[in-house]
C-alpha cells in the first residue's frame, strides 16, 4: 500500500497531532486511510509504551490482563492454522506460533508490521506477515481453523459486517473465531482513566464514529462505536454462531494503564467485550 500523503505531525508524546475531534460518519474507504496513516505514525511512540506489557511471544487479549494462557478461548491450537487480525506487532502471533499454530497474521499498517518483523527476527519465530485491510481479506475461503484478533482492526473498520463476514469466509465449518474489542460501555464516558470521570458525557446509543482530524477538517484516526446489540446482530448476521460474551474482570495487583483503563475503574465497570464464536 503506497501512501502518496505525508506522514502525520506528531505531538510532543509521540502520537499523532490531532487538529480537531468530532463524532461525525466516515466511511469505509476514509476509515482505512486515516487509521492506517495514524498507526503508521503512532506505532514508535505505542510501541515504546505498551511493547512490554504486550511482550514479544504473548497472548495479552486486552487490558484487563486476560491472557490466552488462561482463558483458553482458542481452545487447543496445535496442528490448527489460524489468523490473527489487526496484528501489530504480532506477539500473540507468535504465542499461537509457539503453542504448535500454523498462523499468518496480517494489519492495515506497515509502521506497526516493521516492528513485527524485527520481533520476527529477534524471537526465532518467524511467522508469516501481510499488509491488509479487516475489510477485505486475500486469503481463500475456507483456508483457517481458527481467527483471533485482540483489539485489532475490528474497532476500527466502518462495516463491521463486512468484515465479520469476511472471517466467516475464511473459516472452515466448526471454525472458531475470537475477538476483543473496546466494551460498549466505555463510550458514554470521557477518555479518562480517573474513577471521578466515570459521568455519562455522551449516548450509548450514538454510533457516530470518533474522529481526528487534521486542519483541513480530513480524518486522521477513526474509530466506531458499536452497541452490545449491535456486536451480537453482527455476528450472527455473518452467518457465526456465538457461543460467549467474555467481561474480563481487572486482574487482581496489575497496576499498567491503557489510556482510560486502570485499576480503578476497571473495578467498577468493564471495559472489554470479547466475541466467542464459530462457523456453522
Ligand atoms: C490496539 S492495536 C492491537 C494490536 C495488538 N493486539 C496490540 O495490542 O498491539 C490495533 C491494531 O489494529 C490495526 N488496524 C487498524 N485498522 C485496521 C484494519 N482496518 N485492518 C487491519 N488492521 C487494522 C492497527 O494498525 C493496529 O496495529
Amino acid at each position: 500500500m503506497v501512501d502518496a500523503q505525508p506522514s502525520l505531525p506528531l505531538a510532543d508524546d509521540g502520537y499523532p497531532a490531532a487538529g480537531g475531534v468530532a463524532r461525525r460518519p466516515v466511511d469505509a474507504a476514509d476509515s482505512a486511510l486515516a487509521n492506517r496513516r495514524w498507526w503508521d505514525a503512532a506505532a514508535p511512540a505505542y510501541l515504546a509504551e505498551h511493547g512490554a506489557d504486550l511482550g514479544d511471544v504473548d497472548f495479552l487479549w486486552c487490558p484487563e490482563g486476560l491472557r490466552e494462557a488462561d482463558a483458553h478461548l482458542l481452545g487447543d491450537v496445535a496442528g490448527r492454522r489460524a489468523l490473527e487480525i489487526g496484528c501489530g506487532s504480532a506477539p500473540c502471533a507468535r504465542w499461537l506460533r509457539r503453542a504448535g499454530a500454523d498462523v499468518v497474521a496480517f494489519d492495515l499498517s506497515a509502521g506497526m508490521l516493521a516492528r513485527a518483523v524485527e520481533l520476527n527476527a529477534a524471537t526465532g519465530l518467524a511467522v508469516p506477515l501481510v499488509q491488509a485491510d479487516a475489510g477485505a481479506l486475500p486469503f481463500a475461503g475456507a483456508s483457517f481453523d481458527v481467527a483471533c484478533s485482540a483489539f485489532g482492526g475490528l474497532p476500527f473498520v466502518a462495516d463491521v459486517e463486512g468484515a465479520l463476514a469476511e472471517v466467516a469466509r475464511v473459516l472452515r465449518p466448526g471454525g472458531r473465531f475470537v475477538a476483543s474489542v473496546n466494551h460498549p460501555m466505555r463510550w458514554p464516558f470521557p477518555d479518562s482513566p480517573d474513577p471521578a470521570d466515570l459521568r455519562v458525557t455522551s449516548s450509548y446509543f450514538d454510533r457516530r464514529p470518533y474522529v481526528e482530524t487534521d486542519d483541513a477538517g480530513r480524518a486522521t484516526y477513526a474509530e466506531h462505536h458499536r452497541t452490545v446489540g449491535d456486536w451480537v446482530r453482527a455476528v450472527v448476521g455473518a452467518g457465526l454462531v456465538l457461543e460467549d460474551l467474555v467481561e474480563p474482570e481487572w486482574t487482581p495487583g496489575r497496576t499498567q494503564e491503557w489510556g482510560q483503563w486502570s485499576p480503578e475503574r476497571g473495578a467498577l465497570v468493564p471495559g472489554t467485550l470479547i466475541l466467542v464464536a464459530r462457523t456453522p
